[in-house]
Parts: C-alpha cells; sequence; structure tokens
C-alpha cells in the first residue's frame, strides 16, 4: 500500500495549466492524472471549469501541438442512444490524439442487461483506459464511475449532458469573453441539458433564467446543488415558468426538444404544453439584440425552434457543435494525461 500513498499525482488544474512552452504539450502531461470521472458539471469546480477552457483554446488553436499526446490510450464507449455528434467528436478527437475507441452498440439492450455493472466495470479496466457512457439511467454512469478503476464520462443520461454544457459555455466565453457578465436564458423543457446548463451557469458566475412549463420542471436536486455553486461564484439564478420573463434582456436563448430520447411517445402531447416556449422571431425580440440563439441539435425546426432562428446570423449551433470537438479532447487530455496517468494506482493492471 505505502507505494500507492507515496506515488505522485498531478493536479489537474497544473494540467490544465496554459504551457510554457509552445513545442512540447506532452511534457506538460507527463505525471499521472488524478483519477477522476465527469458524471456531472458537479464533478469540476468553477476554477477548473475555467482551467478547462484555457486548454479548450490551446488544443483549438495548435492541434497539432497534441498530436500523439494520448498514444497508445484506448477508449470504450457503450451507447444506449442514438448519436451524431457525440460520438463522432469523442472518435475524431482521441483519433487526433493519438489514441483509439471502440464503439459498443448498446442501442439494442441496456449495459446491465447481461451482467452487472460490477463485472462489467472489473473487466472493462483490466483493458481499457477510459470509459464513455450514453445511457438512460443516470445511476448506470453513476455506478460506472464508482466500480471502475479508470475515467468514466457521461456522454448523455437521463440527468445530465456534461459534455454538451461544458461545449456551450466555452462558446460563450468565444464571443462575449467574461462569462459572469452574461444573462443566459433557457426555455423549454426541465431535461439533461437543463441541468447541465444551470450548473454549469452557476460555476461560471452568470446570470441564468430557466424558464418550463410546470409539470416538466428542473430536478429539485439539481436546483440544489446550482443554488449552492452560485452562492460560491455568485451566479445569479431564476427559476421561471414564463418564457418571456426569461428571455427578457437575455444575451444567449438556448432551447432543446421538447421530447428528448426515450419520450418520444409523448411527443403529440408535449406539442400542445410547449408551444409557447417555442423559440421564435417575437420571442428573440425580448433578448438584447445581440442576443445569440443556441441548441445542442438534433433540432426539432418547427417545433421548439423556428427556420428563421436556427437559420439567423445570431444563431451559433454549429459553433457548438464544433467545439464538442475542442472540449472533448480537453477532458480526454485532463482525464488521462497522456504520461504515466495509465498507470495509476488505482489501476492494478499492465497494459499491453
Ligand atoms: N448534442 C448531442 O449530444 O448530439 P448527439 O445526440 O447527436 O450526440
Ligand atoms: N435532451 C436531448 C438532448 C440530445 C442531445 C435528449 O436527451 O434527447
Amino acid at each position: 500500500m505505502e507505494c500507492y500513498e507515496t506515488q505522485m499525482r498531478t493536479d489537474p488544474m497544473a494540467l490544465m495549466s496554459p504551457p510554457t512552452m509552445k513545442t512540447n504539450p506532452p511534457n506538460l502531461l507527463s505525471e499521472a492524472a488524478a483519477p477522476r470521472d465527469l458524471v456531472s458539471i458537479h464533478d469540476l469546480s468553477p476554477a477548473e471549469i475555467l482551467a478547462l477552457f484555457n486548454l479548450t483554446s490551446m488544443l483549438k488553436q495548435r492541434p497539432a501541438d497534441f498530436r500523439g499526446v494520448l498514444a497508445g490510450k484506448q477508449m470504450v464507449m457503450f451507447f444506449e442512444k442514438p448519436s451524431l455528434r457525440t460520438r463522432l467528436t469523442f472518435e475524431a478527437g482521441m483519433d487526433s490524439l493519438g489514441g483509439s475507441t471502440f464503439f459498443v452498440d448498446q442501442t439494442a439492450s441496456r449495459l446491465n442487461a447481461r451482467e452487472s455493472l460490477y463485472d462489467i466495470a472489473h473487466n472493462l479496466e483490466r483493458w481499457i483506459d477510459l470509459i464513455v457512457l450514453r445511457t438512460f439511467s443516470h445511476s448506470v454512469v453513476e455506478e460506472m464511475a464508482t466500480y471502475a478503476g479508470v475515467p468514466v464520462i457521461n456522454a448523455l443520461s437521463e440527468l445530465e449532458h456534461p459534455c454538451q454544457a461544458l461545449a456551450d459555455f466555452f462558446t460563450l466565453q468565444e464571443h462575449f469573453g467574461d462569462l459572469s457578465k452574461i444573462h443566459f436564458a433557457y426555455v423549454g423543457d426541465g431535461n439533461n441539458m437543463a441541468h447541465s446548463l444551470l450548473l454549469a451557469g452557476a460555476a461560471v458566475g452568470a446570470k441564468v433564467s430557466i424558464a418550463t412549463p410546470e409539470r416538466y420542471g428542473l430536478n429539485p436536486v439539481i436546483v440544489t446543488m446550482a443554488k449552492a455553486i452560485a452562492d460560491e461564484t455568485k451566479a445569479s439564478l431564476r427559476i421561471l415558468i414564463d418564457p418571456r420573463k426569461a428571455v427578457a434582456g437575455a444575451d444567449a436563448v438556448y432551447t432543446d426538444a421538447w421530447a428528448s430520447m426515450g419520450h418520444e411517445h409523448e411527443a403529440e402531447e408535449r406539442a400542445a404544453i410547449f408551444a409557447p416556449f417555442q423559440v421564435n422571431a417575437t420571442l428573440m425580440q425580448l433578448a438584447k439584440p445581440h442576443a445569440l440563439f443556441m441548441h445542442c441539435l438534433p433540432a426539432h425546426r418547427g417545433c421548439e425552434v423556428t427556420d428563421q432562428v436556427i437559420d439567423s446570423l445570431n444563431s451559433v449551433v454549429f459553433d457548438q457543435a464544433e467545439n464538442r470537438l475542442h472540449i472533448q479532447k480537453a477532458i480526454l487530455v485532463w482525464l488521462l494525461g497522456g504520461g504515466v496517468g495509465r498507470f495509476s494506482a488505482r489501476s492494478s493492471h499492465a497494459h499491453a
């Protein structure tokens, strides 16, 4: 045990500090990263989120400097739901860092249908350096993170979509700079996106206004967590039921599907309830003139957003999609280190 306890671990903050030597980022990553997971936005401190954004900027500006930093690393992705952006940005991102990816299409049955998550975790950690999960149940991601001795990333669960929310606030930082000065509005379903955006907005110290229909509100545990973060960062959080109030004076207006994956059978019933929450030109006029339109995609044009708004000059939906690649590369570098991290104390196995 003693040798484990004395093993050096690099502070993830140090890992995410800007490099002093432009030409040699791998040296900065040569110590073992603390084994961590990204299950929720709450897994990152406000300072770590800003540090992650710094690393993301470097990866975006100078991708060639990071080519090969994850050489030899292997990532597995189990997806219980379909994906375009998340799958491809993780695969392309890992490839551009020199690592490899295995994708398991888990859409035909739940991940734990054949054997227990405990047993799956203790298999995977013997072969693989990092696990990415897209699940129905959030507890599946939490349990995998508890059992597996390698990092676990939530690539969307029913409760959160942290990678998307991080890409979104990085996109806002590119446009506005200081995130503590912006008013961010979300209107629509109190779903996984709304939860991660609320937590991320609280962490960066923004003014956040969220409006949902009464019966489709936010998870109270997430709201409590966000309020605790906001006490620390001085963020201002408003939870509303009137979309017009939420959007008034906003710098950015965000919406998402009215019926998320797994709720498609409720689409008709929801369409009537959510109609006043549609982001159209009339609603956008209440926001600041420069206000950005944001959506995680896939969008349901004519439902939660009109063509006029999503195709407008103020729409940044494809910037958000692009930034999924850059933010996830930063997350991978942060979690895997790129150096001796793969032989960290949590992993009792030697890799081939
Ligand atoms: N925004 C997002 O996560 O897209 P996919 O469902 O296509 O991965
Ligand atoms: N709330 C949506 C997000 C898709 C990226 C869903 O869960 O389907």
